[in-house]
């Protein structure tokens, strides 16, 4: 039982560190059912969208009219250096914050128009989010942290519990259902973060830097993961990355610079002056 209080503690916490986010809601709020989605809309859609921050009296503006579309089936890598707002942009892209400028819809949706509950009940229903540092609740075995986004919708315990480990089995984690996170290497860590994520069958799946903690062998393995969700499920995903070799994968590519988004070509996995160069100083 003290286990059990000390877990519903924990979520808790996380709930309210993950703004306004993963309420708890029995069902989607009437409004957030009301209005159904716009037939043919992309999934996502961004025109202008600014983020500015102010710390005291410094004002920064990282993102500064981003126009973005997300469509069902994409496979999308974003790209940028570190600190040019891709983690920022997408929070904002999750519903896990706002922009300070700028329209967004989800499936055809203002976005402007939604209160907290209706956001959390949008992410809840069509996005799944994995953050750049896993986000699991250490107290938590793998299924009861994959199962969380399905008590939140108001799913018996042991039914979201079934899922969950359905969900663990599919990411190669079905020997590890009961392990808490201290008791999983990083790369299983980043799978159960994968697995709760992807449990609500989300139409669109969002990752922040999903390999970056991983050594090549896992990343490729994620990645091959998340090939497979896009080419058979048709889930779109989006993926931000540090990582040419990760954004060579995907379909199309983007790079945010100075708060923008450029589309680019696919990068290639080594840029073959360089691999020239390297081969006549090989001799
Ligand atoms: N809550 C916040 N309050 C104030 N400034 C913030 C906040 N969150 C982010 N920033 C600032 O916004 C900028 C972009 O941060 P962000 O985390 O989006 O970068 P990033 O591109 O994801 O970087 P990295 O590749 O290192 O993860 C940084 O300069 C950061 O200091
Ligand atoms: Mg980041």
């Amino acid at each position: 039982m003290e286990a059990l209080a000390a877990a519903r503690r924990e979520a808790a916490r996380f709930a309210k560190r993950v703004r306004g986010g993963l309420r708890r809601h029995a069902r989607p709020s009437p409004s957030s059912q009301a209005a159904p989605p716009t037939a043919g809309a992309p999934l996502l859609s961004l025109s202008g969208v600014g983020k500015r921050y102010a710390v005291g009296p410094v004002q920064t503006q990282v993102l500064k009219g981003v126009d973005l579309d997300v469509k069902a089936g994409d496979l999308l890598s974003i790209m940028g250096e570190s600190g040019s707002g891709k983690s920022t942009l997408l929070n904002i892209m999750g519903l896990l914050d706002r922009p300070t400028e700028g329209a967004m819809r989800v499936a055809g949706r203002d976005v402007s128009a939604m209160n907290d509950d209706e956001l959390s009940d949008t992410r809840n229903l069509s996005i799944g989010f994995v953050f750049q540092a896993f986000r699991l609740l250490p107290r938590m075995t793998a299924s009861e942290n994959v199962a969380l986004p399905l008590t939140y919708r108001g799913i018996d315990r042991m039914q979201a519990l079934e899922r969950a480990q359905a969900m663990l089995k599919k990411v190669a984690m079905g020997e590890r259902v009961d392990h808490r996170p201290d008791q999983l290497s990083g790369g299983q860590q980043q799978r159960v973060a994968i697995a709760r994520a992807l449990v609500t069958s989300p139409a669109l799946l969002l990752a922040d830097e999903p390999t970056g903690a991983l050594d090549p062998n896992t990343g490729r393995e994620i990645m091959q993961l998340f090939h497979e969700l896009n080419a058979v499920e048709g889930i779109a995903v989006v993926i931000i990355t540090h990582d040419r070799e990760v954004a060579r994968q995907c379909v199309h590519n983007a790079e945010l610079v100075e708060g923008r988004i450029t589309r680019t070509a696919a990068p290639t996995a080594v840029a073959p002056a360089f691999t020239e160069a390297d081969q006549q100083a090989a001799g």
